[in-house]
């Protein structure tokens, strides 16, 4: 088991009042598993994102992580889990901009405390991992989108992550750059590694082994998508 999201509901404070953004969700994802979730626009997608990559906490419910009760996990646990155990992959890429692709994929395992030999040495051979052998030196404005968001894999995966998050990875990328994008999460799903996708094109929802469907906060399986 990797996670197990059990009830879950999500409140925003407008004011004075709880507005509900995600209703009583319930999902489990082992191992090896490859899941889409989709919705449109504002319907509880990044805020479903926030709460399984342990960036923000459920307002009711239980979320276990690794083994982990997060409800219950002070700040300290919450950023080793994020540094170590999850590998984030955003729509606009989140790279430094004035760091050299490597540094860029160097820096969780500079966070993580290890030594720069072994920082180097798996930043390069993730940044190799994902097709970008020769542009280790490049720095994000000297890249395309499509080659951003490869250095922005290899950063996520340069941990050995138990889970790789992407919210739209594909959102900011032309058709081509997206299916390469694709192409890659599938040769990592199949060396291995879960993968839970956000996304809101049913193209690139395709490409997971399971999807899921939000809608107004609300999650449904397979089933309830089809008929939309
Ligand atoms: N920090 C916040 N405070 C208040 N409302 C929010 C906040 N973040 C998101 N929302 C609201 O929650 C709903 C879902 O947002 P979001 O999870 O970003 O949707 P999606 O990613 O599917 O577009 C929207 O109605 C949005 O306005
Ligand atoms: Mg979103």
């Amino acid at each position: 088991m990797v996670f197990e999201l059990k009830n879950i509901y999500k409140d925003y404070l407008q004011g004075k009042e709880a507005v509900p953004v995600l209703k009583d969700i319930s999902l489990e994802v082992s191992e090896g598993e490859y899941v889409a979730i989709m919705g449109p626009s504002g319907s509880g997608k990044s805020t479903l994102m926030n709460i399984i990559g342990c960036l923000d906490k459920q307002t009711k419910g239980s979320f276990v992580f690794d083994g982990c009760d997060i409800m219950q996990a002070k700040d300290r646990k919450l950023s080793e889990i994020r540094n170590k155990k999850i590998g984030f992959v955003f729509q606009n890429f989140n790279l430094l901009p004035r760091q050299s692709a490597l540094e860029n994929v160097e820096l969780p395992l500079l966070y993580a405390g290890v030594g720069k030999r072994e920082r180097r040495q798996r930043a390069k051979a993730a940044l190799e991992k994902v097709g970008l052998a020769q542009r280790m030196m490049f720095k994000p404005t000297q890249l395309s989108g499509g080659q951003k968001q490869r250095v922005a894999i290899a950063r996520a995966i340069v941990n050995n992550p138990k889970l790789l998050l992407a919210d739209e990875p594909t959102g900011a990328l032309d058709t081509k750059s997206g299916d390469q994008v694709m192409e890659l999460f599938k040769e990592l799903n199949d060396d291995g590694v879960t993968i839970v996708m956000i996304t809101h094109e049913p193209d690139i929802a395709r490409c997971a082994k399971r999807i899921m469907y939000i809608r107004d906060g609300e999650l449904h399986g397979e089933k309830a998508g089809e008929q939309e």
